[in-house]
């Protein structure tokens, strides 16, 4: 019966026209707001150097305040912390330095009490070489948990499969002389997502946390849960690097590693284990390609709910790019389907320091993201503006740039680009006190943020005209009309340094303004209405745009 109401959910929000779907009738996640904590950076409640579970719920207030509505949480649960929790050793268990089983119950409790949702990261893809799974399936050929993960015989690599990091994705196990697959580093041997088995091993651990009462997943390289069953070659390519049109890396082509058709259709199985459950939950998918491959996760709505658009990341300061981007997205993920925003995450040089650190292009650019039409996703501190930080090579913690050598990290580094993702993970700054007001304790895990006397929390609350407070009016905003989150797009046009949006939304109508120039530029405006200033620049005016100026103008009765 379950199975009968949460498919016809499904087929209902397909077959009816969006745009007369009241926001009322929607699932909560159609016009939600995403927060990222990096859990071992945001605050230490305990004073070992290292943020906790305990920590973020002491947080909870502030993240409430700044008007967001859902948490999502990188991986905590126990691991070796080789990739800093995305290498599981038991995804039922919390690793001990980030707290108890009853912290995590007390995050989801607490949580619900103040009205946030909360969204766990499933890392389904690979675990640990050292989950118990792994250390069984590798200690013999006959043994029972042998076809958990990809093995193959043989004196060569089965296939010419590159990794996600670079160089062959099969690792030679010396105890059975055989080799395992491994998308990203050589201690995350891919699941093996053909054994009904795992599958449905994997897909009872979405079931734990979801009775434990979590709204729903963050999803770990969604991409790559398959590969090809017949393990044939990847084409050749000329590409280096990837782009997030293009996923091609290291001269060759994914053909066969990624975006398979089996990950597309386990998408749909891991909805209907979502839709087992009487409250709507949500997921967003970690998938890489162009956006009309990526949009297949989502199946129509019956797949997952959402995939991460990773193309912000790279879309340039200039009105056409941005123009281009939301067409894009607008056009590839219709109702019942609806797109991500995101400026900056775990893995990604920080937002700010993109655009030069400039602090006036970074109010435009949050402006654009949160009024736009989907999910935005806000990196922890990047509503204080928190820069990217310059390490040396032998400071790094993180497993990326060990792989690819001082070499590398020097080459990128003089590139503009940062291989060391401990650069964008240093530690939330709370206050200008010892260690940022993150941790009592003697040695937070990374080093802080330079400027944390200048850029913290407690001074940005303060200051009006703080980007934080930019961040809590345009959060605020977005709650309040519908026609932000949920609004039709109707046009979308630019013209030198001004970009122009038509919405509409239950009869109402909008037009937002950006203007990306220094110059201050002309805009027309409707009789009426209201007008609302997105940029802590200038002011609301009828005619004129100024510098990275952003408005909208919304026709609804003046008060
Ligand atoms: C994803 C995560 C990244 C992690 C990798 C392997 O890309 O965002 O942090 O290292 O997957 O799990
Ligand atoms: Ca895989």
């Amino acid at each position: 019966m379950k199975n009968f109401f949460s498919k016809s959910r499904g087929l209902f929000l397909l077959f009816t026209s969006f745009s007369f779907l009241s926001a009322a009738q929607l699932p909560w996640y159609y016009k939600t707001t995403v927060y990222q904590v990096y859990p071992r950076s945001f605050y230490d409640s305990n004073g070992d150097g290292i943020g906790d579970l305990y920590g973020i719920v002491s947080k909870l207030d502030y993240i409430k305040s700044l008007g967001i509505e859902t948490l999502w949480i990188s991986p905590f649960f126990s691991s070796p912390q080789e990739d800093f929790g995305y290498d599981i050793s038991d995804y039922k268990k919390i690793a001990p330095e980030y707290g108890l089983e009853e912290d995590c119950d007390l995050l989801i409790s607490e949580a619900h009490k103040k009205g946030l949702r909360i969204v766990f990261d499933l890392v389904m893809n690979h675990t640990s070489n050292q989950h118990p799974w792994f250390i069984e399936s590798s200690s013999s050929e006959n043994n029972p948990k042998r076809n958990w993960y990809i093995w193959k015989k043989g004196k060569r690599p089965p296939t010419n499969w590159k990794s996600m990091t670079g160089g062959s994705g099969w690792q030679y196990d010396t105890k059975t002389n055989s080799w395992y697959w491994a998308t990203f580093l050589p201690f995350q041997p891919d699941l093996n997502y053909n054994n009904p088995e795992t599958k449905a091993e994997m897909l009872n651990i979405a079931r734990y946390w979801l009775q434990k009462g979590v709204d729903g997943f963050r999803l770990d390289i969604f991409n790559c849960l398959y590969e090809d069953s017949l393990f044939r070659d990847n084409p050749s390519s000329w590409r280096m690097v990837p782009s997030e049109q293009n996923t091609d890396a290291f001269f060759q082509k994914n053909t066969f590693t990624q975006n398979q058709n089996g990950s597309m259709l386990f998408s749909k199985e891991l909805r209907e284990v979502m839709n087992e459950f009487p409250e709507p939950k949500y997921s967003v998918g970690e998938v890489f390609g162009r956006a009309d491959i990526i949009n297949k996760f989502c199946a129509n709505g019956q797949g997952i709910h959402s995939v991460f658009m990773f193309k912000t990341l790279h879309t340039k300061f200039k009105a056409k790019a941005w123009g281009k981007l939301i067409l894009e997205a607008d056009s590839n993920f219709k109702s019942p389907l609806f797109p991500t925003w995101v400026l900056s995450n775990h893995d990604k040089k920080r937002f700010i320091s993109r655009l030069g650190n400039n602090e006036k292009k970074m109010q435009l650019v949050s402006a654009l993201q949160l009024t736009q039409r989907g999910v935005p996703f806000i990196y922890y501190g990047d509503e204080i503006g928190m820069k990217q930080q310059h390490f040396l090579f032998k400071q790094a913690l993180d497993p990326i740039p060990k792989k690819f050598g001082k070499f590398a990290h020097v080459l990128a580094r003089i590139a503009g680009e940062s291989l060391n993702r401990d650069e964008c993970r240093t530690p939330m700054q709370w206050d200008d006190t010892k260690n940022a007001g993150f941790s009592t304790g003697m040695h937070p895990w990374l080093p802080l943020g330079k400027d944390y006397m200048q850029r913290n929390v407690k001074d940005f609350e303060i200051y009006p005209g703080s980007l934080l407070n930019h961040y809590k009016r345009l959060l605020k905003l977005r709650r309040e009309h519908e026609i932000i989150s949920l609004g039709n797009v109707e046009k979308v046009e630019w013209k030198g340094t001004l970009l122009k949006i038509a919405r509409s939304w239950n009869g109402k109508k909008a037009l937002l303004f950006y203007n990306f120039g220094k110059g201050k530029k002309k805009i027309k405006l409707p009789g009426g209405g209201k007008i609302y200033n997105l940029t802590p620049i200038g002011q609301e005016e009828r005619q004129t745009l100024h510098s990275f100026q952003a408005i909208v103008w919304i026709d609804e009765e003046v008060n």
